[in-house]
């Protein structure tokens, strides 16, 4: 009988899932709280099982001469060299959707904490002041201009629409929305925008996509709101866009570098900086786990995926 295929969880992903998996023909290795176990396993391994810590890179890859499947437990696949993979014949898999509500939920969080000028308020009254001026505004009336119209977006535009807020979009991908989100040019978004909400997914033509010409075309006063992938933004641009005025605020939930090395934009007061948590509530990662392990049994019993990442140049 031939020995049973070994998959290697490298990070962590929900406990029910991990229970799943050990009860699939496949000998599990969970070396999620030792990283360092993996380069041991490489050369035995079949499959991994990845969130975006571990970096599933092109020397990685040459080093797993048996390895058939990558999959990962959630949506980015930025932190996977595609092209090294599907030269190596090695499959790609990913959780699109397990947490788009937890995303979407923490995006319109964000809105309504940026406009409302929550997080000043929240600040000065910890520090004993009682300050009731009139400020901040109403999401009511705003636009949200998205870059990247994918299913996070749409949620994220299928939740403030009832606020009274517009929704405008740019996606390359998307010509048109499908539904009462208004497609345009990036510098069109740019221009409508109250709130330009970032959910592009990462590549190498996109990185610093908003750089200090897109902040110039962006409203004097607009907000912007990060929960993608940091190296759409140039953290440069961004710290001098706030600074200027030009900006009045920004939420990041993701950062060029994780965690960041430079404090200037965490300390800045007009930034609302979170851990890269969008997906991290129980439910998205129960999900996140589920669907991924479902995957990976499909994949050990030779049955089709459900949700195999495109190499690039590949249909999207
Ligand atoms: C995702 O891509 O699934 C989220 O950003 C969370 C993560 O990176 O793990």
């Amino acid at each position: 009988m031939a020995a049973e295929r070994l998959v290697v969880v490298t990070d962590p992903i929900d406990a029910s899932a991990l229970e799943a998996l050990r009860s699939g023909p496949c000998r599990v290795l969970d070396a999620s709280a030792t990283p360092t176990e993996l380069a041991r396993h490489l050369g035995d391994a079949w499959g991994l099982i990845v969130r975006s810590r571990t970096k599933v890179t092109a020397d990685l890859l040459a080093k797993a001469p048996h390895l058939a499947l990558v999959a990962r437990a959630g949506v980015g696949v930025d932190n996977i060299d595609l092209a090294a993979a599907a030269a190596r014949g090695i499959r790609v898999a990913n959780a699109p959707g397990a947490a788009a509500t937890s995303v979407a939920e923490l995006t319109v969080a964000l809105y309504l904490i940026l406009v409302r000028g929550l997080w000043g308020s929240v600040v000065s009254t910890r520090a004993g002041r009682w300050e009731r001026g009139a400020h901040g505004h109403e999401l009511a009336g705003r636009t949200v201009g998205f870059v990247g119209y994918g299913r996070i977006a749409r949620e994220v535009a299928r939740r403030i629409v009832p606020f009274g807020a517009r929704a405008v979009a740019y996606d390359p991908f998307v010509p048109r929305s499908g539904d009462s989100t208004e497609t345009m040019a990036l510098d069109a978004v740019l221009g409508a925008a109250d709130i330009v909400s970032l959910h592009a997914a990462l590549t190498p033509e996109n990185r610093h996509l908003i750089d200090a010409r897109a902040f110039a075309k962006m409203r004097p006063g607009a907000y912007l709101v990060n929960v993608a992938r940091g190296a759409l933004v140039d953290e440069a641009a961004l710290l001098a866009a706030l600074r200027s005025g030009r900006l009045a605020g920004a939420a990041l939930d993701v950062f060029e570098t994780e965690p960041p090395t430079s404090r200037e934009l965490l300390e800045d007061p007009r930034v609302i900086p979170t851990p890269h948590l969008g997906a991290l509530t129980e439910e998205g990662q129960r999900r996140a786990g589920a669907e991924i392990v479902n995957e990976v049994l499909r994949a050990l019993h030779g049955e089709p995926l459900a949700s195999l990442v495109a190499p690039p140049g590949g249909a999207r």
